[in-house]
């Protein structure tokens, strides 16, 4: 499965991506707007196991832009009475921020989620100090939904999370 608009592709991970995917990870800027568990120093052998592991999910996709490998973002499906919500989930190596990957990338993956997987709502939370994300989220059509005060707890401090959602148009009607 391959989505593309213009020189941005979302495709499946492969073990040739570790390398770079090792290289853009290992950023403290990046973990620190993610959960726990997205190690910081990121080694070699991290991008390794993480590729191993999600390189066959229908979940996960490699971003790719001019043909490199800069990212991955994750359209993760809810369970139970959620299971027409999924959660996306992203990020983008440093040297790429600001040159609009990301917004063609949430694009991309959310009209595959309505389009392809008929969900009715994609929805995330931003933590309240990454301003970029929420305006990626907002130039996507996000609404921000409200503000879960408090809820985390990440680098030894609560933090607010803001909470975004976009409805497919089709249920919207
Ligand atoms: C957040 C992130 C995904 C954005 O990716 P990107 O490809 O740079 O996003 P885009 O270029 O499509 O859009 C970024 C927007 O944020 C804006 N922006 C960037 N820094 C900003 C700041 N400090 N304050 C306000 N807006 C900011 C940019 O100006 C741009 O908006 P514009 O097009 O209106 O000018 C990327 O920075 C990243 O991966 N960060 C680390 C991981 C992360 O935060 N993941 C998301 C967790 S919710």
């Amino acid at each position: 499965m391959e989505l593309t608009s213009g020189n941005i592709s979302l495709r499946a991970l492969r073990e040739s991506d570790a390398p770079q995917l090792a290289m853009l990870a290992n950023n403290e800027k990046i973990g620190r707007n993610l959960r726990d568990g997205f190690p910081y120093p990121y080694t070699l052998e991290d991008a390794m196991s993480f590729i191993q592991k999600f390189m066959h999910s229908p979940s996960l996709f490699a971003i790719e832009y001019q043909g490199e490998y800069v990212g991955n973002i994750s359209l993760t499906p809810c369970e139970n009475v959620y299971r027409k919500s999924a959660e996306i989930g992203y990020f983008i190596g440093e040297p790429y921020w600001n040159k609009g990957i990301m917004t063609t990338a949430v694009n991309l993956i959310t009209e595959f989620g309505f389009k392809e997987l008929g969900l009715a709502r994609i929805h995330t939370g931003v933590y309240e100090y990454n301003p970029a994300s929420q305006r990626v989220l907002e130039k996507c059509g996000f609404v921000k939904e409200g503000t879960f005060r408090k809820s985390v707890f990440k680098n030894g401090q609560l933090w607010d999370e803001m909470r975004y959602a976009k409805i497919n148009p089709e249920v919207e009607k």
